[in-house]
């Protein structure tokens, strides 16, 4: 099983919509029982709280469904994970100072995979939620693809 974890600050826009993209991504490629995906934040201001309106109306709109997702903070059970893959810098920051040097995966920014050296934009300022999905989709198609070249 590949273990793969997306990682926001609060765990309710970003993250949360990186982990049903990607899991609508797996289970159409009939990969469910290779890749496992959850999500987590580098916070614990949201524990516990919802997907973002603006999240599950995005995703509302393309089809994918967010009920049943909560926000939790990294912990660790989570340094098993083959990939901890955050969405910008400040999280790759706070996520290596969660792990130190306990955790053996990659850790890498989500638009990496499309070939891009770049963050993507926290909508929870932007109000752009579309702009944050567009990204967030060419990020999972990416990883999907690495992870069948590299993992499956
Ligand atoms: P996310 O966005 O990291 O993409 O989930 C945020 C959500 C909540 C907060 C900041 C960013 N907050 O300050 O509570």
């Amino acid at each position: 099983m590949v273990k793969v974890l997306f990682v926001c600050l609060g765990n309710i826009c970003r993250s949360p919509m990186a982990e049903a993209v990607f899991k609508d991504m797996v289970t159409r490629e009939g990969l469910s029982d290779k890749i496992y995906v959850d999500s987590a934040a580098t916070s614990s201001w949201e524990q516990g709280n919802p997907v973002h309106q603006g999240t599950r109306q995005k995703l509302k709109e393309v089809g994918i469904r967010t009920e049943g997702m909560y926000s939790r903070q990294l912990q660790d059970d989570d340094l098993s994970a083959d990939y901890i893959i955050g969405m910008d810098n400040s999280n790759i920051k706070n996520i290596h100072t969660f792990i130190q040097n306990r955790a053996s995966g990659t850790v890498c920014k989500l638009l990496e995979f499309a070939g891009e050296n770049r963050e993507i934009d926290d909508p929870w300022y932007t109000g752009d939620f579309e702009k944050t999905y567009q990204d967030v989709l060419k990020g999972c198609q990416g990883l999907l693809a690495f992870i069948k070249a590299h993992n499956l």
